[in-house]
Order: structure tokens, then C-alpha cells, then sequence
């Protein structure tokens, strides 16, 4: 349990959570970390802590290096817990400690921790000076929480990041030049559309703020740390908060006896037809935080039900639910399903398409099993929409 120099005087105290596999309803196969970082400079400073359970590891870390007993200050640049869970230990060994927020992170630490710590309120645009280096604060609210801020260390040229930026790996590795790219990417990108997607506005001006900056290494609160491949996820974060998307469709279904599933072939048929990439998922197999991963860059989104008891299937229920509050944005939909009597989940399916404000493509509806001729139609009704 040691920390890893990342610069001279600077290190990475974090903490690797292996075998995390659900991070709020996220599925995290690779399982992630909660990285820390340590300045060692006239006031020893600490960004960011860990989540509350793997303290003991960050305490360790912080030791092989200083006595945490020392730490003046203490980053808080975001109150999440999987980032601000370790700070009453921490706050109770460096009793001297203040920490530093934004006003916001004040009121949520409060909020949680109901204690008197010191604190240090920064605005975008503060600077602290630590000793030979300074820490200049930029506020990002709602990427991910109201308070969330992101610290930069001009005289080392380091960002420390917080959420922007992280994937959910745990690794040994901690550089994305000792790493799979096509991992970190895929992992980066699977992490903003399933935590930073509905603030694309929000990482638009984050990106503005941070473009004036000389930036060579980022360093996040999640997962690889960047040095080497800056400029491709700084060009991927622009691409997708503004919702860019490609020539590409998801079709995600939920099917009682395989009716639904076979229109969800037939309508993939159509984009085989049209030359479009296409991924096919039953809920029943599939994870909607993978779903959202595809769905990231896909200009369509098609979305099969049965009908159950006068509802869409509870699976397709919970996949609309997530996607709504993503909102991705500027994407052609379509609502299908097989169904007995009421036929309910086509409508209900298209509703949320509706609040979404996706482009709806005209809606198929099957009564019981669909014939080989009903198939075919609806491959060329899917055909001429595109
Ligand atoms: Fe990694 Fe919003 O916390």
C-alpha cells in the first residue's frame, strides 16, 4: 500500500475498490478506483479522500509518504461520498486541517458529515498558495453535483479533475501509457454516458474554462490517469457533450414469447438494408448501463415491448427510466412491440420518446405473432423512415 509519485512532490494516495460491480446502478465489470492525490509543499495537501470503507488503505498510502497527521489542507472537490467518505478520519487525524470547497461542497459536507470542520470557501477564479506552488480553483457545478469543482497546479501544469474524465477501473497500472487505450477509451466513454451525459452544457464550459490551460497530465478521480493521450479524450468529451451522434442504431427489447423480438430483427433488417451499423440487445441479457454506452454516439434508438397487464415490460420500464434522466439528445426514435389484447407499451413507449423530445419515426404495432409477409413490411416501413 504505497503512494505513486506522480510528479516530483506529488503523488497518488489513492484507493482500488477490485471487485465493485455496481456503482449506483452502474454496472462496473472492471471495478474502479477512488483516486487521492498528496502535495508535498510548506502545506501538505490532500485532494480529495476515498470511499469509507477502503480509508484504511488511503491512510496507508498518505504514510508511506508523510505523517497524515500533518496534512494542513484538505480538497474537497466534490461531496460525493465515493470522494468525501474518507474525510471524517482523515479530519479526525489531522485535526489542524481545513478544508478547502466550493460554497456549495460547504453546504452538502454539512449536510452529511453534520460536523464543525474548518473550512476554506473558494470561488472559480481563487487561488492558494501552498508554499512554491499555488492551486487555482474553477467551480463546475453539475458535473456531476451542484458543488462539484476541479483544482488546477499551474506551476506542475496538473488538473485535478474530479469526475470529469475518470473511467471505473481498478488496475494496478495508474498511467494511460501503461494501459489498454481501447480499454481506457471504452471505459471513459461508457463513464460519461452513464454519469455525465445530462450535463453536456455543463462540459461544454468546463472544456472552455480548461481550454486557456497548459494541461499535461489530468488527473481524475476515477480510473486511469491521463499524460499521454490528452488531446484524444479532450476532442472525445468535446464530441460528446454536444450529443454528436453517428449513423447507428440500438434496439433494445424486452419479449414475452420472442413476437417482439422478431420485429426488433425485422427493423434491424432495415439498417443492414440501409448500410447503418446496428446493435441488437434483449433487456433480458443485456445491461442498460452497456445499452447506454452504445446508445452514447447512436442517432437511433429503437424500443421494443410486450404487453403486460396493460404495461410495458418492468425491464423496458427501467431502461426508459435511465435513458430519460441521461437525456441524450438529438435522436430519431421508434416504439414497437408485439401485443394480445390492449397493446398498451407501444404508446407508453412512445410517450417517453415524446418527453425525451427524440424525432419519432411511426410506431409497430403486432397483434400476437407476426407473419413472414407482416415482417417484411415492416423492414421496408423502417427502410423508408431512415
Ligand atoms: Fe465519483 Fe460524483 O462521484
Amino acid at each position: 500500500m504505497k503512494a505513486i509519485k506522480i510528479k516530483e512532490n506529488i503523488y497518488w494516495v489513492g484507493t482500488i475498490d477490485w471487485n465493485l460491480r455496481n456503482f449506483h446502478g452502474y454496472m462496473t465489470q472492471r471495478g474502479s478506483t477512488y483516486n487521492a492525490y498528496l502535495i508535498i509543499d510548506e502545506k501538505i495537501t490532500l485532494v480529495d479522500t476515498a470511499k469509507y470503507y477502503l480509508v484504511d488503505e488511503l491512510i496507508k498510502r498518505i504514510s508511506s509518504v508523510i505523517d497524515p497527521s500533518k496534512i494542513d489542507y484538505v480538497v474537497a472537490n466534490h461531496v460525493e461520498m465515493d470522494h468525501s467518505g474518507g474525510l471524517p478520519r482523515i479530519m479526525d487525524i489531522a485535526k489542524n486541517a481545513e478544508i478547502i470547497t466550493s460554497p456549495n461542497g460547504q453546504k452538502g459536507l454539512n449536510l452529511h458529515y453534520k460536523n464543525n470542520w474548518n473550512y476554506k470557501i473558494v470561488n472559480s477564479g481563487d487561488s492558494l498558495n501552498i508554499g512554491k506552488y499555488n492551486l487555482n480553483f474553477v467551480l463546475t457545478p453539475m458535473v456531476h453535483w451542484p458543488d462539484n469543482m476541479v483544482t488546477y497546479l499551474p506551476e506542475e501544469k496538473i488538473l485535478f479533475s474530479n469526475d470529469s474524465f475518470g473511467q471505473h477501473i481498478a488496475s494496478s497500472e495508474r498511467f494511460d501509457d501503461e494501459y489498454s487505450f481501447e480499454t481506457v477509451m471504452y471505459e471513459a466513454k461508457k463513464y460519461y454516458a452513464n454519469i455525465v451525459m445530462p450535463y453536456g452544457t455543463q462540459v461544454q464550459k468546463e472544456l472552455n474554462d480548461a481550454s486557456s490551460l497548459e494541461i499535461e497530465i489530468i488527473a481524475p478521480s476515477h480510473g486511469i490517469i491521463w499524460r499521454k493521450h490528452i488531446p484524444e479524450i479532450i476532442s472525445k468529451y468535446k464530441q460528446w457533450s454536444s450529443n454528436e451522434s453517428s449513423e447507428k442504431a440500438v434496439i433494445v427489447y424486452d419479449s414475452m414469447w420472442k413476437s417482439t423480438e422478431c420485429i426488433a430483427y425485422a427493423i434491424a433488417s432495415a439498417f443492414e438494408n440501409k448500410n447503418i451499423s446496428f446493435g441488437i440487445y434483449d433487456l433480458k441479457s443485456n445491461h442498460i448501463s452497456d445499452i447506454m454506452t452504445e446508445i452514447q454516439d447512436a442517432k437511433y434508438i429503437c424500443t421494443g415491448s410486450s404487453t403486460l397487464n396493460n404495461n410495458m415490460l418492468p425491464t423496458v420500464a427501467a431502461f426508459l427510466t435511465y435513458l430519460k434522466g441521461l437525456a441524450p439528445k438529438n435522436r430519431k426514435a421508434l416504439a414497437f412491440g408485439s401485443y394480445g389484447w390492449g397493446g398498451q407499451s407501444i404508446k407508453q413507449i412512445q410517450d417517453v420518446f415524446e418527453e425525451c423530445k427524440f424525432d419519432i419515426m411511426e410506431m409497430i404495432r403486432v397483434n400476437y405473432i407476426p407473419s413472414p409477409e407482416k415482417l417484411i413490411e415492416i423492414t421496408k416501413q423502417v427502410e423508408k423512415a431512415l
